[in-house]
């Protein structure tokens, strides 16, 4: 079987992998419901008893290796077109092969005994140690564990807020990651979203009436520190003297969630510090975003003397439970202490300079070619007018909401690519917009600002710098 490494999309038809794993988008782009099963086509995949004949084994044996190595060029050429999401793509593991063949598992408390030795302990609490560091909570006040991701780190973040604030109300803009308003749903909370500006950061102002609306029940706030789509930063300091001023001094809870971003403010020259040195409760980033690791992961890390909310002694594993999954992976942090290890802060830093000044490029190419587009400052996530064409959309693996899709510009993103995929979107462009030899694009100001806005009206009064 050979995987087409192609990944292209007919009508509505969007084929991943021609010949074996599908799926059908709708025109907008989403997946129907009905389709969510019945539409990934197992074809040459379907997990066969091996064959009992030595030559049948022998050839069944080669064909899995044949498979094995088609998709992985499938996965590399499908890596080379990623622009859509924040994955960073630019590392290389294979030192760390041999890991595989250990069942690594973290289960329990980093910090507690336990029975089994086959794990990465040691690691995990060297990772934590270096993240309390970052954010300057002391060795002895701090407490975290290493997660699945940015979802778990808002789990466990919003579930500590919940647990010292019964009665709390969760405050979450209209930008957060729908992982906050899962949560509010799982733990039964009641969730209030507060307006944004154009730029995709809390509107205090919305902040502040609803807060007065509320004055009865404690405040769980999330701080988006960059938001999914625009990349827009709240502003902690803003969020914490609104909460002041509003009567909520020792009632709230704030959990930041830096799934992305995260990573990249400490590294950035003049960013807002975010510190627990200021009162908020916990801080999450996902550790497969910028950091790079292969395996979905992240962080979690919160004040010690909160942890001992969700903290219970269990006989089974001669532990505590104090995480929401049970069973955790053992590899993540190995793979998060070798990359932290190799990059150091100073890599750090090159690799956050390197992203912000590649989305500025970026943001300025596509407004020379007429495409509205926008990029907040301390971010690396550049929105533009959605590609007409869904075919493009899946080339590229562009994330789209409403008129908008975004590109984040990440460590494996480099200008050259770049360029292609501008020039690409340009002359598609002309196909879907010209009109007798004028180009009749949407107006997007109300998506990007009219400062950002190359449609016809706001356009012309657009001043894009050259390069
Ligand atoms: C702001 C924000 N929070 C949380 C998440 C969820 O992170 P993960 O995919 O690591 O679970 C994301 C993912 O994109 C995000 O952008």
């Amino acid at each position: 079987m050979v995987f087409n490494s192609e990944v292209s999309c007919n009508g509505d038809q969007v084929d991943v992998a021609a010949d074996t794993t599908s799926m059908q988008c709708s025109s907008s782009g989403m997946l129907e419901d009905k389709q969510l099963v019945s539409k990934v086509i197992l074809e040459g995949l379907e997990i066969e008893e091996p064959p009992v004949d030595e030559m049948a084994v022998a050839e069944k044996t080669a064909g899995i290796a044949r498979l094995m190595s088609s998709y992985v060029q499938h996965l590399q050429h499908s890596s080379a077109y990623h622009l859509g999401y924040p994955l960073n793509l630019d590392y290389d593991f294979s030192s760390l092969a041999p890991f595989l063949n250990f069942s690594l598992n973290n289960a329990g408390d980093p910090f507690a005994k336990v029975n089994s030795s086959v794990n990465s302990r040691q690691f995990e609490v060297a990772v934590l140690h270096w993240f309390a560091n970052l954010w300057e909570l002391q060795r002895d006040q701090f407490w975290g564990y290493i997660t699945t991701g940015g979802t778990e780190g808002n789990l466990y973040g919003l579930l500590v807020g919940r647990e010292l604030f019964p009665n709390g109300i969760l405050y979450a803009s209209y930008d957060s990651h729908y992982s906050v308003f899962k949560a509010a749903k799982m733990y039964r909370v009641k969730c209030i979203r507060i307006a944004t500006a154009v730029s995709g950061e809390m509107n205090y102002a919305d902040l502040k009436s609803r807060l007065l609306q509320n004055t009865d029940c404690p405040a769980i706030i999330i701080a988006n520190i960059g938001t999914t789509f625009k990349g827009a930063v709240d502003d902690i300091d803003s969020i914490i003297s609104t909460l002041e001023k509003c009567g909520f001094h020792n009632r709230h809870y704030i959990h930041c969630d830096g799934a992305l971003s995260g990573m990249m403010m400490p590294f950035m020259k003049q960013a807002p510090k975010v510190s627990f040195q200021k009162p908020i409760g916990s801080i999450s980033v996902s550790g497969h975003k910028f950091l790079g690791c292969p395996m979905p992961c992240g962080v979690v890390i919160t004040r010690l003397e909160h942890a001992g909310v969700l903290s219970t002694d269990i006989e089974y594993i001669a532990s505590r439970d104090s995480t929401i999954t049970g069973s955790r992976n053992g590899h993540a942090p190995i793979f998060l202490w070798y990359t932290l290890s190799k990059k150091g802060y100073k890599g750090l830093v090159k690799q956050v300079e390197m992203c912000l000044a590649n989305a500025r490029y970026l943001e300025v190419l596509l407004k020379q070619v007429g495409v509205s587009s926008a990029c907040n400052t301390l971010s690396n996530t550049v929105v533009f007018e959605r590609p007409k064409d869904e075919r493009f959309v899946c080339r590229w693996q562009l994330a789209c909401e409403g008129n908008l899709a975004h590109v984040v510009v990440m460590p494996n993103v480099t200008l050259p690519k770049l360029a292609v995929f501008v020039e690409e979107l340009a002359q598609r462009r002309r196909d879907w917009y010209q009109d007798k030899g004028l180009i009749c694009a949407p107006c997007l100001a109300l998506d990007v600002g009219k400062e950002n806005c190359c449609c016809n009206l706001h356009g012309k009064k657009l001043r894009v710098p050259k390069m």
